[in-house]
């Protein structure tokens, strides 16, 4: 049987089912990931890898591992794994879509209301004594009914957006019918839905954020380089947006003293679009899926 290494506990009862198909299971247990080095030192004996999208899958991990011959990633997002270096060793990459789809629309929801309507610093007035009495102008925040929502992507989380923004009577454009600079000049929130490429990255860079209205809003729940987070600390600190909600950054975790946690209207999160209980459970099915399958020689149920 095989020699499996899991990069970090998973929630719910499907990582059981290795250990019950017989495979040894070896769980990193730290809350924070191994280093290259030490990801490399225990993959070293491995014939499978179920890999979180905080560990790099490159060409050195492929050499440091010559028994690996199954990948599973517990992410939708494949921008850690060297496609190109499995495939050159014939090395099967699954990874788990749709699961995580209406969590990951749900967030970036709360994250677009919560830009719009100042949440974040109305509930700190709420605790912190400021909060003295019913003001006409404190908090004025956005109007989300009725606005424009231009989507950067329009796959599977983009189209969950979009449904959603149907029930607040907005205007959707998207990126597959709107050239991307009309979208950027005429949508009040602007949410990024593209995976982390080579040609997507800085897709957001100082020219993109300067099209953009003043008053308008960006949302990421997609990949931190995605953005150049340079130009939009000086976009929100110059105003030529109105704000930002990132639950991704470059790198994760931001350093606190970054200087874009600096900037005025930005909300971050740390990365938490999937992070439901029941999505995350079905993400460890489907990697474990995954990983059964390509360990017994079969086609993955959920390729890359
Ligand atoms: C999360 O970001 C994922 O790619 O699943």
């Amino acid at each position: 049987m095989a020699h499996v290494l899991v990069t970090r506990r998973l929630p719910g009862p499907a990582v059981d089912r290795l250990t019950a198909a017989g495979h040894t299971v070896d769980v990193w247990e730290d809350d924070v990931p191994p280093t290259p080095a030490v990801l490399r030192e225990r993959a070293a004996g491995a014939d499978g890898l179920l890999c979180l999208l905080t560990d790099r899958v490159d060409r050195a991990l492929l050499d440091a591992a010559p028994r690996l011959r199954a990948v599973a990633t517990f992410a939708v997002g494949v921008d850690n794994i060297d496609l190109a270096a499995t495939a050159a060793r014939g090395i099967p990459v699954g990874n788990t879509p749709d699961v995580l789809t209406d969590a990951t629309a749900d967030l970036t929801w709360a994250l677009l209301l919560a830009a719009a309507r100042r949440i974040v610093p109305a509930a700190g007035a709420a605790v912190d004594g400021s909060w003295r009495t019913w003001d006409p102008t404190g908090f004025l925040g956005a109007d989300v009914h009725g606005a424009t929502l231009g989507l950067i992507g329009h796959g599977r989380i983009g189209q969950a957006v979009a449904r959603r923004a149907r029930g607040f009577d907005m205007t959707v454009l998207h990126t597959r019918q709107t050239p991307l600079d009309e979208l950027l000049a005429a949508s009040d929130f602007v949410s990024l839905h593209v995976p982390l490429t080579p040609q997507t990255r800085h897709l957001v860079d100082a020219d993109a954020l300067r099209a953009m209205k003043p008053s308008a809003i960006l949302v990421n729940t997609a990949r931190g380089p995605i953005v150049d987070q340079a130009a939009l600390r000086v976009a929100l600190t110059e105003g030529w947006i109105a704000g930002a909600a990132l639950d991704v950054t470059d790198p994760e975790p931001l350093p606190v003293d970054d200087p874009l946690l600096a900037a005025p209207n930005l909300l971050v999160v740390p990365h938490i679009g999937s992070a439901t209980r029941t999505a995350r459970e079905r993400m460890a099915a489907m990697a474990v899926d995954n990983l059964l399958a390509g360990l017994a020689g079969e086609p993955m149920p959920f390729p890359v």
